[in-house]
């Protein structure tokens, strides 16, 4: 059976939008569940302003506070040189930058134009690069931003683009608003995967409209094999204002299942991390 990797995001991309402040106690259990399930990579810490999202203000706390199972990566989002330090110190086994496609969400998400952040990423990935971790390269609002509106496919190539050639070894694919037509993803994908080998593309839909798991397949048939999905579809983002959650893993995963591809994921302790992410909500 063909294998599909899924990423989970949800102690992250899910939990840096409730409006509870979560006790890390809680983040910690529900990481430690997620350890169980057979994902290889779980994002569960987020090295920002405080300022910004205080949700994720404990995560050194997380990071230290998970029992880390073998051949498991702990991944954590870092927007600059601060972030990539704290995550470094904090054990992280991959980090991420999280750039946009259209400049409104740039500066309303990390209050830089698109290049200023390009600029910034760039001694954040050779940083994390020469310190032996896998870095991801976000692209949020690849077909649509909260700001700007629709996105032509050519911005996202082109961010895309610049953040794999700064040296990200993969670039996650963020329909941030979660209101993409299939349509609109294909058209986007074709744009990128002209640039970027598609074994290093991963699709990072989020479900307000229920259009995920078409835009999955959409993104399957062009050949993307890593998908993000969020325990219990938590989520959104503070700044995509209306946005609902990541696809939610255990649908994803059942839907890649009924398509022949092989997750290696147990759909018993999703389940159960799922009633778990459920009641963490506000
Ligand atoms: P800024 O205000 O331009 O930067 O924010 P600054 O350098 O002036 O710093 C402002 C304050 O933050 C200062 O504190 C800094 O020390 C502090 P003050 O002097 O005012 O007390 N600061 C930090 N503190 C902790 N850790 C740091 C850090 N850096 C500065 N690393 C900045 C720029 C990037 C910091 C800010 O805009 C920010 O933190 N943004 C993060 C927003 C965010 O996390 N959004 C959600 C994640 S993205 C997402 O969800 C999309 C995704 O899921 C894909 C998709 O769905 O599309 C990935
Ligand atoms: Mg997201």
């Amino acid at each position: 059976m063909e294998k599909v990797e899924i990423v989970e995001v949800g102690p992250r991309d899910g939990l840096q939008n409730e409006a509870r402040a979560i006790p890390v106690a809680e983040k910690v259990a529900l990481v430690d569940c997620l350890s169980r399930a057979g994902f290889r990579r779980i994002e569960c810490a987020s090295f920002v302003s405080p300022k910004w999202v205080p949700q994720m203000a404990g995560s050194a706390e997380v990071l230290a506070g998970i029992t880390r199972a073998p051949g498991v990566l702990y991944t954590a989002l870092t927007p600059n040189l601060r972030g990539l330090d704290d995550a470094l110190a904090a054990g992280a086994g991959e980090v991420a930058v999280f750039g946009a496609a259209s400049e409104g969400f740039s500066r309303a998400n990390i209050n830089a134009s698109i290049d200023e952040s390009l600029d910034r990423f760039r001694p954040v990935v050779e940083r994390a690069r020469a310190a032996g971790l896998r870095v991801r390269g976000y692209v949020s609002c690849v077909t649509d931003c909260p700001y700007d509106g629709p996105v032509a496919p050519a911005a996202v190539a082109r961010v895309a683009a610049e953040l794999f050639d700064m040296g990200c070894t993969e670039i996650s694919l963020g329909e941030t608003l979660g209101r993409a037509q299939p349509e609109a993803v294909a058209a986007m994908l074709s744009a990128v995967l002209h640039e970027i080998p598609v074994e290093q593309v991963a699709g990072h839909f989020h479900d307000t409209a229920g259009h995920a798991l078409a835009n999955v397949d959409a993104a399957l048939a062009q050949g993307v094999r890593i998908f993000d999905a969020s325990v219990g579809g938590l989520g959104g983002c503070p700044y995509a204002p209306g946005a609902a959650g990541n696809v939610a893993t255990g649908a994803l995963a059942a839907h890649l299942e009924r398509r022949g591809y092989e997750t290696g994921l147990d759909s018993k302790v999703l389940e159960e991390a799922a009633i778990m992410a459920r009641g963490m909500r506000t």
